[in-house]
């Protein structure tokens, strides 16, 4: 697959099979948002992996988008290890990088904004200098699911894009 077909191809799954995911898939994928690109390489960012049943139940409570993952992980940056302000835009670019790579292991995700940051950070008792960005409910897709009607409302090229 090119990396057009999969950018393409890829959709916001929001409904998941209880299925596990493998072990070397999950590992895949952490890897691909252990390489992405950070401002001056710092690396500022933190995975935090809910696969437990308690851990999943935890997170559960703390978004209505969770969607029955078996797999949850909350996408952090640590306020002491980014490169000027730039932490929450590297944990969305390392974020970005984990999504595509499990749509190419056949792995399904949703990146996820609307949950309690300030709950996440108590339920799991979150370092103070860690801040969370985005949850990714991963999995396999239910049956049935198929992508949202805006999936495919893209705006006009000429919105979006000026050539100087
Ligand atoms: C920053 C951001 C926040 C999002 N927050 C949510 C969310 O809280 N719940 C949800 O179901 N989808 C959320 N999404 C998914 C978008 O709704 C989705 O990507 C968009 O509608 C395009 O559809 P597609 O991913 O199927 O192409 C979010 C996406 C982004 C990039």
């Amino acid at each position: 697959m090119t990396f057009m077909e999969l950018a393409k191809s890829r959709y916001s799954v929001r409904g998941f099979k209880d299925t596990p995911i493998e072990e070397e898939k999950l590992a895949a994928i952490l890897e691909a948002g252990r390489i992405a690109p950070t401002a001056c390489n710092n690396q500022p960012q933190h995975i935090y992996v809910a696969k437990s049943a308690e851990a999943v139940a935890k997170m559960r409570t703390i978004s209505p988008c969770t969607y029955n993952a078996p797999v949850i992980l909350a996408i952090c940056y640590d306020t002491t290890v980014q490169a000027a302000n730039f932490g929450e835009m590297d944990a969305s670019i390392v974020c970005t990088h984990m999504m595509f790579e499990a749509w190419e292991q056949g792995i399904g995700s949703c990146w996820v904004g609307m949950f309690n940051a300030e709950e996440l950070v108590k339920a799991f008792n979150l370092p103070e200098n860690i801040r969370p960005v985005a949850l990714l409910p991963i999995g396999y897709a239910a049956d049935g699911i198929q992508p949202a009607p805006l999936h495919t409302a893209y705006r006009e090229y000429a919105d979006t894009i000026t050539e100087l």
